[in-house]
């Protein structure tokens, strides 16, 4: 039996906070508490220290939290993330569908999914939807390496058969060959599972449309991941290509492509028959605002989502967003409600990123909490990295005379804004660390 004590301050969440209340009664702040973690699952949260038969790691003054969950991710497009000058449909001709090509070879797909999960690893993110490419094995290198790493993965390879270039097409027989072997070879083996992967309405045709919600029909347990209302003219185009559907969501649900393991990336342009049709479907929005504003998609109306009752998440969408880490996503995710007239506490935000994607996936008894029961996937993270953040949270804990302590969402919020993976200390994937920030190296006498 492998055992692991670490004590630290202990955030994370019982329940959905509203989305601007700061004294939310589902967070769950235990400062300077132990953690008890046996072969990988988290058995005992205490104040008291263990027994001297366990291991520790002393992580006193660090905040630990459930490793984050990036709903929506491309892991080829680390070869594109910060691109100048276009729009989401420009992006995707001129950036996107080149560069994607290269994990057409299964040594380059293998090279790109280690270093992408390594990476996911170094910003703080545990578990991830993730869109590889077309190519069966850039789905296939995704799952061995999450495999490796320990990690909750769910992907699978895309479909794409038509406006698309040749390199980056199936078609329909071929797709659903691929996938079918996928979902044999990886769907519950371990911590993978599959996702049909529909790129978007537009690179699909009606009858791939099908084919996909035939696989979803057939096999218990599936996830779908896709992309819907991002961009006015992909909303137009969509339109055009599907003139009998009432929406651009409706397209989906007319394929039997939406259900509560359904995860649609952006839904910016939606109206209220749309979210109605989520909540009562079950499927949510993976909210992703860095790309949403380095793309100049739009502004994701969180409140209204609130108001009809889906499901929303918290996703970095790299390589259209311009970083893998959650807290720079969430920063953002302020901003862009600040533009929407909403304010977003730290609390409704790291939910998201936390317990409610967890939730949202249908995986909150596995993580995204800091109980017992659910494996240790979970982060160390410095409550603050450089001067200034050093000194904002010095005023936030009282340490700056004359000003008073401030509350703890005042600190946790300074905290998710200035934050990023510079802060990450170490990183535990069930229970094993699979990151672990450097030692600094010893100035020279
Ligand atoms: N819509 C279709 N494909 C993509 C993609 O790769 N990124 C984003 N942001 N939107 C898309
Ligand atoms: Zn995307």
């Amino acid at each position: 039996m492998t055992r692991l004590a670490l004590r630290g301050d202990l955030l994370d969440f019982t329940g959905l906070p509203d989305l601007g209340d700061v004294d939310s009664p589902a967070v769950r702040f235990r400062p300077d508490h132990w953690l008890l973690v046996e072969d990988g699952r988290i058995v005992a949260v205490q104040a008291e220290a263990p027994g001297e038969d366990w291991p520790r790691e002393d992580r006193r003054g660090q905040l630990i939290l459930p490793g984050f969950v990036d709903t929506h991710v491309h892991c080829p497009q680390l070869d594109v993330i910060a691109s100048f000058g276009t729009t989401l449909l420009d992006w995707l001709q001129t950036y996107t569908f080149p560069a994607e090509q290269r994990f057409a070879d299964p040594a380059v797909a293998r090279v790109g999914a280690e270093l992408f999960l390594d990476a996911l690893l170094a910003h703080g993110t545990t578990s991830a939807v993730v869109f590889p490419t077309v190519h069966a094995v850039s789905a296939d290198a995704l799952f061995e390496a999450a495999s490796v790493r320990g990690m909750r993965i769910i992907t699978g390879k895309v479909l794409m058969d038509r406006h698309a270039p040749a390199g980056l097409r199936d078609d329909v027989a071929g797709a659903q060959r691929d996938c079918e072997a996928q979902i044999a070879r990886w769907h519950g083996q371990g911590r993978n599972a599959f996702a049909v992967t529909v790129r978007f309405a537009v690179t699909s045709t009606p009858e791939q449309l099908a084919m996909a919600g035939g696989l979803l029909q057939r096999h218990e347990g599936l996830y779908m991941q896709t992309h819907v209302a991002e961009n006015l003219d992909e909303v137009r185009w969509v339109q055009e290509l599907f003139p009998q559907a009432r929406s651009y969501l409706d397209v989906y649900h007319q394929h039997g492509l939406l259900n509560e393991r359904s995860v649609l990336a952006h839904g910016i342009w939606l109206d209220d028959a749309d979210r109605a049709l989520l909540r009562d479907t079950g499927a949510h929005i993976a909210f992703c605002p860095s790309s949403n504003l380095f793309l100049g998609s739009g502004l994701f109306n969180w409140a209204e989502a609130r108001a009809v009752g889906h499901g929303v998440s918290m996703a970095t969408d790299v390589g259209g967003g311009t970083s893998l880490s959650m807290l720079r996503t969430l920063a953002e995710a302020y901003k862009v409600q600040a533009l929407r007239g909403t304010r977003m506490t730290a609390w409704a935000g790291l939910h998201a990123a936390t317990l409610g994607a967890a939730q949202a996936l249908g995986l909150a008894h596995e993580l995204g909490a800091l109980e017992p029961g659910r494996l240790a996937d979970l982060c160390v993270w410095d409550w603050a990295s450089g001067p200034v953040a050093a000194h904002r949270d010095a005023v936030a804990t009282g340490q700056v005379a004359p000003l008073p302590a401030q509350s703890l969402h005042a600190r946790v919020f300074a905290w998710m804004t200035l934050a990023d993976e510079r802060n990450l200390s170490a990183a535990y994937v069930a229970g094993q660390a699979r990151w672990q920030r450097p030692a600094p190296i010893p100035a020279k006498v």
